[in-house]
């Protein structure tokens, strides 16, 4: 019997800034177990980016950067297709094309949309006070990521189970346009079910997000991490006094980020903390031990590929020459199908 042909799993991530715990244990690590089961394909949306970021040295650092990071956490160039969006410019010629076949009204409902006209009734402005086009067909741009590649499934992130459902929704509408002469495969999304189905906090207790400034950056140095950790904000319960484990961002890190190997340290210092005579300082030198120890490999590795001319280059060369191959089949068919080509 023939091997069954791997289905396709496509993500994209936007770079937009420094990654950090939260995004790691969230989204790289559940993304990269994934992809063991998949013919996988995941790349640097760095023209999604575009949409927000207008600083070109942070936009060439930030797309650099998240490439680092997820080959730093174990992302195998061998195994996934992996490269930056805009070294594959069939995406853009694709986009045109879908852009002709996408309905105004659809990208009228997109969540992203709809949300900056409301902020900006709310405030009194303009409707499209500060949308750019690019917010606006944002949803088309996407919905190409994910067809050129024939992608099965799209692992991705709640809030994007909306544009995953567009790009179903426009590869509809070419199908039903041109289905005779090449039909798109139809994506789906799915949503990870994250580790332990807990959103990791920030410094501060809340949500740990850029948004929030209350972030743990993967890659800080280790004297640099250390203070971070300190700086963490506790109360003045004395050292001796009982401790509520749970009400503690400190020690909600540490549970939910230490390895399976640290498990009785976590057991121990839970008890430690219930049982009172444990301070918040020490509870910090125990986190500041567990991140360092789990995040110094990492962090040489991201580090050296962060190197002018390292390994990473060669990396998204021929991840880039892998996609535009896939892309470029899609792309004649679809030049066919519509009449620009013979
Ligand atoms: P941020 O909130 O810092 O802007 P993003 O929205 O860019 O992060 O998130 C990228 C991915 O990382 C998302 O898929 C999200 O699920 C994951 N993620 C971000 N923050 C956390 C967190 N605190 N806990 C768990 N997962 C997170
Ligand atoms: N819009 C996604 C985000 O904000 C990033 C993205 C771009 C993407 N193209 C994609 C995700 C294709 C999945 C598939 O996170």
């Amino acid at each position: 019997m023939s091997q069954p042909v791997a289905k396709v799993s496509l993500t994209g991530i936007k770079p937009t800034g420094e990654p950090h715990l939260g995004n790691l244990i969230g989204a790289i690590r559940p993304a990269l177990q994934l992809a063991e089961q998949y013919d996988s394909v995941y790349f640097i949306a760095d023209y999604h980016a575009l949409t927000t970021v207008r600083d070109p040295e942070l936009l060439r650092h930030y797309s650099r950067s998240v490439a680092a990071t997820w080959v730093a956490a174990g992302l195998d160039p061998r195994r996934t297709t992996f490269y930056v969006q805009s070294d594959v410019p069939e995406i853009f010629e694709l986009n045109w094309v879908m852009s002709c076949v996408t309905g105004k009204g659809l990208m009228n409902r997109a969540h992203a949309y709809k949300a900056a006209r409301d902020r900006n009734v709310e405030a009194g402005e303009e409707p499209d006070a500060g949308v750019n086009m690019g917010l606006y067909n944002y949803p088309v741009l996407m919905a190409v990521d994910i067809l050129i590649m024939e992608s099965d499934v799209v692992p991705v992130g709640r809030d994007q189970v909306q544009h995953v459902e567009y790009a179903a929704d426009i590869a509809g509408s070419f199908n039903h346009l041109y289905g005779k002469s090449y039909s798109f495969k139809i994506p789906k999304a799915v949503v990870p079910e994250v580790g332990t189905g807990q959103t990791l906090p920030g410094l501060d207790g809340r949500k740990m997000s850029k948004s929030y400034d209350n972030t743990i950056p993967l890659f800080l140095p280790e004297n640099k991490l250390k203070k971070l950790v300190r700086r963490i904000p506790t109360d003045s319960t004395p050292v001796e006094d009982p401790k509520d484990p749970d009400g503690s961002p400190v020690f909600q890190i540490l549970e939910q980020f230490a390895p399976p190997s640290a498990a009785d340290v976590v057991a121990d210092t839970r008890k430690r903390l219930e049982q009172g005579g444990m301070g918040w300082g020490e509870l910090k030198n125990v986190l500041f031990e567990v991140l360092n120890t789990e995040l110094t490999p990492l962090r040489e590795r991201y580090d050296a590929l962060m190197e002018p001319g390292s390994e990473l280059d060669t990396m998204l060369a021929e991840g880039a020459e892998q996609a535009r191959e896939r892309a470029g089949r899609v792309l004649t068919s679809v030049r066919k199908a519509v009449g620009i080509s013979k």
